[in-house]
């Protein structure tokens, strides 16, 4: 085992967080050593969250420079082993996602591409803003456990192409803290920050290529297409300087991905796209990003190959299959995977009727983000848990048509003081028109190492 030993041994004396924190509250550049104290300060407890705090507001405020990512990149990935997966055959692939609404493409691309042969090493977040998180989706089935140690997480690769865990003490320690407090200090929507963070875990964990799938609209931490390829040149320019192959495709969160927003509502409509019945926008970016994950792997000669032998996979139901040995090997209750509709449901469900008849123009899908988290589906506090029963389902999306009295959402929450609230937001984030907004592609761009392309499947 090749294993990188946790933490340095600089001589950290001569710092301190104080002087670090004001120089970059005053716009100055750091130098590779000052951020890596910080990191390893933060890291080993030797510096509490309030100046953390106040450093990420200073560093989201003054940004970093080129170099400055980089130095945190590699101070976060150094923070923990990098796990050493090369006795597991293959070429391991994985992707992540920089965050979106009812965006539940993780619970389906890995067993997709893990059931067409290639490993997938996944190391996931929480949920972050408005945005829901992997981990948190996988704790709302019953005995599933994300926090495993090294061994555990190699002996579930080994097994079955597979494995789903969260940072830990051991891989990406430093991620592990700084997400959940850029998290609640309203510090997430930086590209240096967003790129030190996903990266770090990435090539923590063992891979040798990655799929990216970088947002962009009201629901998304990048609102423009423009902020967008700048995440995603930054993400692919970081990837390839560690030698992974890494592709990433620009994709629309203006509205949100599936009908379902919430942990538990998630993992359901995530079986049903394994199942073959799965809303088209979330099919679509599931079978592009798996086929490039299996082409990558590969186990295709291209991505059209691999996005073959992705719908292969769930329509000859080896992806479902693998899903429900996954599930059973992490600890979870696989009775709700064969049977979802058995899962217990929230104490409060109330629908929300269109009064008048129209078109859903727009929606403001931050909004939506919003309102689950009200509802309970996400942390306004570093404490807080989350509820895995909360969330929306959405009936309309933007360009269907709504008759007045007809039910556009359905709210589920344990949570009766913010129901209103929760109420409040979702309408206010429906348009409700007589035209729809020009619909936008789904996937906008490709970015590899030669570049931005346009995206036209
Ligand atoms: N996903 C991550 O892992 N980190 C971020 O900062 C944003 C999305």
């Amino acid at each position: 085992m090749n294993q990188q030993k946790k933490g340095t041994n600089r001589d950290n004396n001569h710092y301190n967080p104080v002087s670090v924190i004001r120089k970059k509250r005053d716009g100055e550049t750091l130098s590779n050593e000052e951020i890596e104290y910080l990191i390893q300060q933060y890291t080993t407890d030797a510096m509490p969250d309030y100046q953390m705090s106040a450093f990420l507001m200073a560093a989201f405020l003054n940004g970093l420079n080129d170099n400055e990512a980089a130095a945190l990149t590699h101070s976060m990935l150094h923070s923990g082993i990098i796990v050493d997966l090369s006795h597991v055959p293959g070429i391991k692939v994985d992707k992540h996602s920089t965050g979106g609404v009812g965006d539940k493409l993780s619970l389906i691309l890995a067993p997709i591409v893990a059931a067409c042969g290639v490993p997938v090493p996944m190391i996931s977040g929480r949920g972050l803003g408005h945005s829901g998180g992997t981990l948190d989706k996988l704790e709302s089935i019953p005995g599933f456990t994300v926090d495993i140690d090294l061994n555990r997480y190699k002996e579930i690769i080994e097994k079955h192409n597979l494995v789903l865990a969260g940072q830990t003490e051991e891989i990406a320690p430093a991620d592990k803290r700084l997400y959940a407090l850029r998290d609640v200090t309203a510090t997430v929507e930086s590209i240096p920050l967003i790129a030190g963070s996903i990266m770090s875990k990435k090539l923590a964990e063992g891979i040798d290529a990655l799929v990216l799938d970088v947002k962009f609209g009201s629901g998304a931490f990048m609102k423009t297409v423009e902020d967008a390829k700048k995440l995603a040149k930054t993400l692919v320019g970081i990837g390839e300087q560690f030698g992974k192959e890494t592709i990433a495709y620009i994709t629309d969160m203006n509205r949100p991905l599936g009908n379902a927003v919430g942990n538990w509502l998630e993992v359901k409509e995530s079986i049903d796209c394994l199942n073959g019945d799965g809303p088209s926008d979330v099919m679509e970016i599931s079978h592009l990003l798996a086929g490039t994950m299996i082409y990558l792997g590969k186990k295709a000669d291209n991505i059209s190959k691999g996005i073959e032998l992705s719908r292969s996979a769930v329509s000859n139901g080896s992806a479902i299959q693998k899903w429900i040995d996954i599930v059973k090997e992490h600890g979870g209750d696989i009775n709700f995977i064969k049977n979802p509709e058995s899962y217990p449901k929230a104490s409060h469900i109330v629908d929300l009727n269109s009064d008048a008849d129209g078109v859903i123009a727009a929606m403001d899908t931050y909004l939506v983000g919003m309102a689950s988290l009200e509802l309970g589906a996400g942390r306004k506090s570093k404490e807080e848990t989350v509820d895995p029963q909360a969330g929306i389902m959405l009936h309309k999306k933007t360009g269907d048509s709504v008759e007045k009295g007809e039910t556009f959402a359905t709210l589920y929450t344990n949570k009766k003081e913010t129901l209103n609230n929760a109420i409040e937001m979702l309408k206010s984030a429906y348009s409700i028109g007589e035209e729809a907004i020009k619909p936008v592609r789904l996937i906008t761009h490709k970015v590899d190492k030669n570049g931005i392309h346009d995206y036209s499947d």
